[in-house]
């Protein structure tokens, strides 16, 4: 099976303190693998990592087989949502999403009202995004991180901060995309909602990645 996401012997300092250890993990595509572990184990690191948005100290990232930092700034093909979602507070949730999707200039207004359907929101609610409770801004991160229709989705805690149908909904979502031959890597603090989506477990602790269950 071709791997999608190949991390070799990653090791990131920070102020001299090491927050990933050694870490080496292989998500092959069209599976769901989801990392657990305790607040500050290095979960979001490793996922900033892969997004190229931190650089490690050693250690090799590949994603849909380019390197990371090197061939590539951001993978390819990549929906992200890392840790509380940046958006402009005085604007409503459509105008934060046209304004990310003028970037690549791929998708539509009404693709994009769509996807905000999807996780539950309304496309014409003109309230500002500073108003939103946590778990509409979580909705909101994850409408912006597959409305491209990535092949790939990278997701921190994408159900933090939801209500009980929220969650739901989201693993519905998660697991329609997966249908749909989407790669997923999420974390979670519920190893239970791991075990119930992903095909393959990871716990993370002291920024050393351990396999859980096959
Ligand atoms: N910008 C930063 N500057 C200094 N240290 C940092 C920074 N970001 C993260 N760290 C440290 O890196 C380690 C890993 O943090 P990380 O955010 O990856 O943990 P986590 O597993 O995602 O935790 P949580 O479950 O709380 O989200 C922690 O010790 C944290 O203090
Ligand atoms: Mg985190």
């Amino acid at each position: 099976m071709q791997s999608i996401i190949e991390v070799e012997k990653v090791t990131k300092t920070i102020k001299g303190r090491l927050v990933l250890k050694d870490v080496s993990l292989q998500v092959p595509a069209g599976q769901i693998y989801g990392i657990s572990g305790p607040n500050g184990s290095g979960k979001s690191m490793l996922l900033r990592v892969i997004c190229g948005l931190v650089i490690p100290q050693s250690g090799r990232v590949e994603v849909f087989g380019y390197r990371i930092g090197t061939e590539k700034e951001f993978p390819p093909e990549t929906g992200a949502l890392i840790e509380t979602p940046g958006f402009l507070p005085g604007y409503s949730g459509m105008d934060n999403l046209l304004f990310l999707a003028m970037i690549r200039n791929q998708i539509t207004r009404d693709e994009i009202a769509e996807v905000i359907r999807l996780v539950g929101l309304d496309p014409d609610d003109p309230r500002p995004v500073r108003v939103y409770s946590t778990g509409m801004r979580q909705r909101l991160g994850l409408a912006q991180a597959i409305m491209e229709k990535p092949k790939l989705l990278i997701l921190d805690e994408p159900t933090n901060g939801l209500d009980r149908q929220g969650v739901a909904d989201i693993h519905a979502l998660l697991m329609q995309l997966n249908q749909k031959g989407v790669t997923i890597l999420l974390t979670s603090h519920s190893t239970e909602e791991l075990q119930s989506l992903c095909g393959k477990t990871y716990w993370m602790e002291n920024g050393i990645l351990q396999a859980e269950r096959e």
